[in-house]
């Protein structure tokens, strides 16, 4: 199959649903890839899911390089977009451009992803004029949780929606390939989708969005710390993976495994 690439995601807008799952490692990527999805997002929930953090705060730099390096060795066909960690573009214009860069000169993803509106359109102005293909992502934006105050759906009454709609157009109009909508109102979210010429790409934002994302081991029933209202769980790998090793122990510990089929002899005379 040929390689995803921007233009084909903005084409794919009003014409057919476009999907993203994370991976955050060589082999997750392997198979995600394999499945056909357009996108596959190296995201900094990878703080959580894969670090055992409690929020995505704390990710560096140089971990999401890390990461990302390891999916694009595995990624062949979806477009690979790594997520720009906390401070690694709020803080200066310059900084952004830097770390964006970072993203696709070390670690060879095609596009970058970043969190907020207003307050970022000059970041996201710059690196998409530095030839780095941005992603906005509104709505629940975990590195804004402290000012949130939690995991909530945001956008709820009038006012906060349309600062929503807003931010939308102030991101596709500063050069965003696609938005990420985070537990917004399905409402919301189609109006959104409505009104701005780049996909969106819902999470938590009901089914009129343009596409759709979530988190790979959130579906493979992987990591039940906590299981949001817009997960889906497609299997209980995390189950089947915890009866396996327990399997293992026991028949160690019993002494049915390792057979004789899993063993090796001595070399026989001229063998
Ligand atoms: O980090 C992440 O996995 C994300 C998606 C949920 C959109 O940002
Ligand atoms: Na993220």
């Amino acid at each position: 199959d040929e390689r995803v690439t921007v233009p084909s995601i903005l084409a794919a807008k009003g014409r057919r649903k476009l999907t993203m799952l994370t991976a955050y490692d060589y082999l997750t990527a392997l198979w995600v890839d394999r499945s056909g999805v357009d996108m596959i997002l190296v995201g900094d929930s990878l703080a959580m899911v894969m670090l055992g953090h409690e929020d995505t705060l704390s990710v560096t730099m140089e971990e999401m390089l890390h990461h990302t390096r390891a999916v694009t060795r595995g990624a062949k066909r979806a477009l690979v977009i790594g997520d720009m960690p906390f401070l690694s573009y709020q803080v200066s214009v310059e900084q952004a451009v830097e770390n964006a860069g970072r993203f696709l000169k070390e670690a060879r993803a095609q596009a970058v992803k970043l969190e907020g509106g207003a307050s970022v359109l000059r970041q996201v102005e710059a690196i998409v004029k530095a030839g780095i293909p941005v992603q906005g992502h509104l709505g629940l934006t975990p590195q804004s949780i402290a000012q949130l105050g939690g995991f909530k759906v945001q956008g709820k009454d009038e006012e906060a929606a349309r600062r929503l709609l807003d931010d939308a157009l102030a991101l596709s109009d500063a050069g965003c390939f696609s938005l990420v909508l985070e537990a917004v109102p399905a409402p919301v979210a189609e109006k959104i989708t409505r009104s701005v010429p780049i996909p969106t790409v819902g999470i938590g934002a009901g089914p009129a969005c343009d596409g759709q994302v979530l988190v790979t081991h959130d579906l493979a029933g992987l990591f039940d710390r906590f299981v949001p209202r817009f997960v889906k769980q497609y299997d209980q790998l995390g189950a089947r993976l915890l009866e396996a090793a327990r399997r293992y122990r026991e028949e160690v510990e019993s002494g049915a495994f390792p057979g004789p089929e899993h063993s090796f002899g001595l070399s026989k005379k001229g063998g």
